[in-house]
């Protein structure tokens, strides 16, 4: 087999693997709902890990870039739609959960909570700015963008990225505890800095 074909192969399988690999929390967390085993308030549980895992999803988009120039690795690049795909569905399944355990699907009063609570209303707006970039994120939407337009419009996720920390910093502020924020924070300036460096 030609070592293109090859390649190829194996780009299609890691897809695989990371399709399933991505899909590990939400199992992982349906099955702790059926065994009982999100502790004594499986609500907040729920809420709380989609908000985890769709930062993770977030951040390892974001260091796709500068991983397959420090690695040169560049096919790392194949496997950035699909991880920015799992940021929104993580992101989905939050908002999701937030609305139905903590706002029992009323839409006025999670529009009164959106507005009344800050921290809310910073997620929301990231949620929102993700809508187009999952929506354009196929082939034939970036052939009828264009490149140009579609690469702008991606770099919406610097933005979604500062507004996804301000909201866990937010949420957490509330509680004194800043430890995984800062994490975040210190590996999103990394980001950052890489960036206006190789610019
Ligand atoms: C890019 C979008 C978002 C990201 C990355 C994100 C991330 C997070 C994270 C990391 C947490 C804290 C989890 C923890 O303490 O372990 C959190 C909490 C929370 N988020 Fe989000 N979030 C997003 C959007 C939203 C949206 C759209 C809503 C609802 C409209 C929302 C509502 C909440 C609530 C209610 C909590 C925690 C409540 C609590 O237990 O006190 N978030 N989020």
């Amino acid at each position: 087999m030609a070592t293109r074909q090859r390649r190829e192969r194996y780009i299609q399988l890691g897809k695989a693997g990371l399709f399933l690999l991505g899909l590990g929390p939400l199992l992982g967390l349906i099955f702790g709902v059926l065994n009982e085993r999100l502790g004594a308030n499986p609500a907040e549980y729920l809420i709380r890990s989609f908000g985890d895992w769709t930062m993770r999803a977030l951040w390892l988009t974001l260091a796709i870039t500068p991983l397959r120039h420090l690695l040169g690795w560049p096919w790392l690049v194949r496997y950035r739609r699909q991880l920015g795909l799992f940021a929104f569905f993580y992101a989905s399944c939050h908002l999701l959960s937030y609305a139905v355990f903590d706002m029992d699907l009323d839409a006025a009063e999670m529009a009164h909570d959106i507005v009344k609570r800050p921290f809310i209303w910073v997620g929301f707006s990231a949620w929102l700015l993700m809508v187009p970039l999952a929506l354009t994120s196929f082939n034939a939407a970036i052939r009828r963008l264009g490149s140009q337009n579609w690469q702008r419009l991606h770099r919406l996720v610097y933005a979604i990225a500062v507004m996804a920390l301000l909201h866990f910093f937010w949420m957490r502020a509330a509680k004194h505890n800043f430890n995984e924020v800062a994490v975040y924070g210190l590996v999103l300036l990394a980001l950052f800095g890489w960036r206006a460096h190789h610019r």
